[in-house]
């Protein structure tokens, strides 16, 4: 299987960024975590903070010759603001979850709504690296033919 996992603006930042909100691990641990978890699904990490360069790589997955599975995203503070990448995300027929570290609705108000997550198969948040750990076990669920969405 093969899972793309997308962070957007700062989460190159985590391990120096509000550890009350965020931890303390990187992005880099993040990921080590991930692939030694699930050593036989090929994960590709991306990370922009850049909302343009986002929009570009999701419809780099709508592509015929791409041959991902599904995607895991924290597209962060364009969660809470970019049509964009919501519109993009709408054109992909792989399974979604949008992922936050945080939970979102239980800060600011202006975190509370998700644009992006209106087009997600389904949105974890609020539980640390372990939001992308049970993304993955979602992604594995809904790639089963028996789902209905593989
Ligand atoms: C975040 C929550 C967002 O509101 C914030 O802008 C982030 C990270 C999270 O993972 O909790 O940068 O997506």
């Amino acid at each position: 299987m093969n899972i793309t996992v997308i962070n957007g603006p700062n989460l190159n930042m985590l391990g120096m960024r509000e550890a009350n909100h965020y931890g303390t691990g990187t992005l880099a641990e993040l990921q080590q975590e991930l692939k030694s978890r699930h050593p036989h699904i090929t994960f590709t990490f991306v990370q922009s903070n850049v909302e343009g360069v986002l929009v570009d790589l999701i419809q780099e997955l709508s592509s015929n010759d791409s041959k991902v599975d599904g995607l895991i995203a924290n597209f962060a503070a364009y969660t809470h603001t970019s049509v964009a990448i919501r519109d993009a995300l709408a054109i992909l027929d792989i399974p979604i979850i949008e992922v936050h570290l945080s939970n979102i609705h239980a800060r600011e108000p202006f975190r509370h709504q998700s644009l992006t997550g209106g087009v997600a198969d389904g949105i974890i948040a609020g539980f640390g690296f372990l939001s992308y750990e049970l993304a993955v076990q979602a992604i594995g669920e809904l790639c089963k033919p028996e789902s209905g969405k593989a």
